[in-house]
């Protein structure tokens, strides 16, 4: 547990218990909720990676099988392709099933990413150097992509035994990306691999919002330079905006759900400013998320986080 707060693990551990804790899981509710995410990690993560469908288009072009009219023929092969990429992620992941990472593996997830749109390059590693648009970082030569990778695999299952799993995903994360085994298609992958990752303990899919781009690259530059702490961060609010969105569906009605507001309207009842829990929820020290563009959290997790600073009072 080097790179994230202990007050965040805690959250997500609790949260990951409080989930666990109302299986058997609804069916019908459960598949609603996947699919959301499915369509929504879809349309992100192809997004990201400039893909011009809309969240409504990807939908259309997935469920409805329909072809938007002035959009790239390539666009809607993506979002195909992605969405199939997810189902083998849930088909890696039925019944609590764990697998072993490998190169294979990975080679796997990407064929699929790249079968409709560069079938000459899918599960193919680069044979020639890259650089990564927007990016200081300049990959790694070609040559030593191969191995790299094998020591990418060894490095996972070597630290996956004391590792904080949120931990382990995102630094694997940035460690794909950051060797860049392929020439095109590694943010969609590493994206993919991480959630494989974080499914196999129980997880719903985190999405890397295309609304949070800048800050997505601003904090993977920082990983770049060993400053791990902001991107593992970053990729724990994901995944704790994921394990809200899921309780907040699942839980039973009679259990009292708590009711996410915007930022100024909570501040009215705390002794804080607006602006200064923008900084606690940006910190991962509130439990917030953002909707849309508006941080949300609640009244009890302000009143949660200001027992945890009372505590730490009390042992100072
Ligand atoms: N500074 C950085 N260091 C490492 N990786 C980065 C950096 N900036 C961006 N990236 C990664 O590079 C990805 C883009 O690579 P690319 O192969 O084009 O993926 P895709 O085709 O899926 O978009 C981004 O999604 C991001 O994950
Ligand atoms: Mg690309």
């Amino acid at each position: 547990m080097k790179y994230l707060d202990q007050n965040l693990i805690n959250r997500l551990d609790e949260k990951l218990t409080r989930l666990n804790a109302l299986r058997p899981l609804p069916k019908s509710a459960v598949e609603k909720l996947r699919e959301q995410l499915r369509i929504e990690m879809t349309y992100n993560s192809n997004a990201i990676e400039g893909n011009s469908l809309t969240l409504k288009e990807t939908f259309l072009v997935i469920n409805e099988g329909l072809t938007v009219k002035g959009k790239p023929l390539k666009d809607h092969l993506e979002a195909k392709d992605h969405y199939s990429a997810l189902s083998y992620l849930y088909e890696l992941t039925e019944d609590g099933k764990k697998n072993t990472f490998s190169e294979y593996l990975i080679k796997q997830i990407h064929t699929i990413i790249l079968q409709e749109t560069d079938k000459d390059w899918a599960g193919r590693y680069r044979n020639s150097n890259v650089i990564i648009g927007g990016a200081d970082h300049t990959p790694p030569d070609a040559l030593e992509v191969p191995i790299l990778m094998q020591d990418l695999i060894t490095w996972i299952s070597k630290e996956k035994r004391h590792m904080h799993v949120v931990e382990l995903a995102a630094l694997v994360h940035h460690k794909f990306v950051h060797i860049h085994p392929f020439f095109d298609g590694n943010g969609r992958t590493s994206r993919l691999l991480m959630n494989l990752i974080l499914m196999q303990a129980g997880f719903p899919l985190s999405i890397v919002l295309k609304n949070d781009r800048k800050k997505y690259y601003r904090v993977l530059a920082q990983a770049d330079k060993e400053k791990y702490e902001p991107f593992v961060r970053f990729i724990a609010q994901t995944v704790e905006c994921s394990l809200d969105l899921y309780l907040k569906t699942l839980t039973p009605t009679n259990k009292k759900r708590e009711k996410y507001m915007k930022l100024a309207d909570i501040a009215k009842d705390t002794p804080y400013s607006a602006k200064y829990l923008n900084l606690l929820s940006r910190q991962g020290k509130l439990e917030a998320h953002k909707e849309g563009r508006d941080w949300v959290t609640t009244k009890e997790a302000v009143h949660r986080y200001m027992d945890s600073r009372e505590r730490q009072r009390d042992v100072e």
